[in-house]
């Protein structure tokens, strides 16, 4: 498949365009950038045609889809954009400003028969597939109760798009809650039907927010909440996913993250009598570690281009994505 990259500085360049590279079904043709340093950097590191206006990259290249890694006020006009010149594209997390702006792009690919996928890689992750396959197995049981913590150091940063709410919707919810609460619905294999959240900004001093705990309830019923800081130091974070069901726990220690590693822990334990005394005795649990060669914006490209391959789109995962714009939209009284 051959792509063209529209923001290629930032994540294009640190994750996605290597990712995209190792594999040889990909060909990068072009990119890119509104900062002409960047726009050049990038052209130059990966020896392909580069620009800085997007209607020249789209008019003049040959590429069959488009990576669009740029602030996420840009991310509808740039995707609509790249729809009417008969692209496929790969839109990075989260899909849109707001829920609406999501659904009709949505609707609008749907309607031209083009596929839409979103950059949420960590449903790849090697210990977040394990945690599925052991649901499955009934490793845990019925999952009653879901948490999973998200966080990293996002301090002041004069002229940040991420810091404004204009540019990018939201705070740490919209750049890192979303990641928990698209995961979380990957998981479980079931839409998250309610959210509600607390929010604030109480470290640094831009308008969005620096913290929040989110609520949620998913349709058969499980409780869960996420939460999302961008005021944790990044050595003090857990970066956790935790399942606990009626007859165990799986605890996933390091895997919100852009690398494969960390820890999955699994304890099956199911209980028959009620314990008055609830002696704390623990068994020990079963301990998997990540595949630090598993490279999980590889695979989500991976996966889009067999998708484009099959010449039917599947609207599934961006369908997804879309709901939990909508469960944000809630969030944040939009
Ligand atoms: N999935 C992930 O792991 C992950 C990680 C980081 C960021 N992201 C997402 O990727 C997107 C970009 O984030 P980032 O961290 O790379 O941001 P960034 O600010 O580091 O990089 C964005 C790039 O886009 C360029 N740009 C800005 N406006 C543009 C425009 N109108 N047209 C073309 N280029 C433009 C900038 O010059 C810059 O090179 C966001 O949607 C973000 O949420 C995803």
């Amino acid at each position: 498949m051959k792509w063209c990259v529209i923001g290629a500085g930032g994540i294009a360049d640190r994750r996605t365009i290597p990712a995209l590279l190792t594999d040889k079904n990909n060909e990068l043709v072009a990119v890119m950038d509104k900062s002409p340093v960047a726009a050049k950097a990038t052209g130059e590191k990966y020896g392909v045609p580069y620009f800085t206006d997007e209607k020249e990259l789209l008019a003049t290249t040959d590429a069959d889809a488009v990576y669009i890694s740029t602030p996420v006020f840009c991310h509808k006009s740039q995707a609509m954009l790249a729809l009417s010149y008969g692209k496929h594209v790969f839109l990075e997390k989260p899909v849109c400003l707001t829920g609406q702006e999501s659904r009709s792009l949505l609707d609008a690919f749907r309607a031209a028969g083009k596929q839409l996928s979103i950059g949420y890689m960590m449903k790849y992750h090697s210990l977040h597939e394990k945690a599925k396959a052991l649901i499955a197995k009934d490793g845990i049981g019925n999952v009653n109760s879901v948490r999973a913590q998200f966080t990293c150091w996002y301090p002041d940063i004069a002229g940040a798009w991420r810091q404004q709410k204009a540019l990018g919707g939201g705070g740490a919810i919209m750049d890192l809650g979303v990641h928990c609460l698209e995961l979380i619905e990957d998981i479980l294999g079931e839409p998250i039907v309610e959210a509600k959240g607390f929010f604030g900004t109480r470290t640094f001093s831009y308008e969005v927010e620096d913290g929040a705990v989110i609520i949620l309830r998913t349709q058969s019923g499980v409780l869960g909440h996420v939460d999302c800081n961008f005021n944790i130091p990044d050595k003090a974070s857990e970066s956790k996913l935790e399942l606990y069901g009626d007859k165990g726990y799986i605890i996933c220690r390091g895997t919100l993250a852009q690398e494969d590693g960390g820890s999955l822990s699994h304890l099956y334990c199911p209980q028959g009598d009620y314990e008055a005394a609830q002696h704390r005795t623990t068994d020990e649990p079963v301990l998997y570690t990540g595949d630090p060669e598993n490279n999980m914006y590889r695979r989500q490209l991976a996966a889009f281009a067999m998708q484009v391959a099959s010449g039917k789109p599947d609207y599934t995962l961006a369908e997804r994505a879309v709901r939990v714009q909508e469960l944000v939209d809630e969030i944040y009284g939009n």
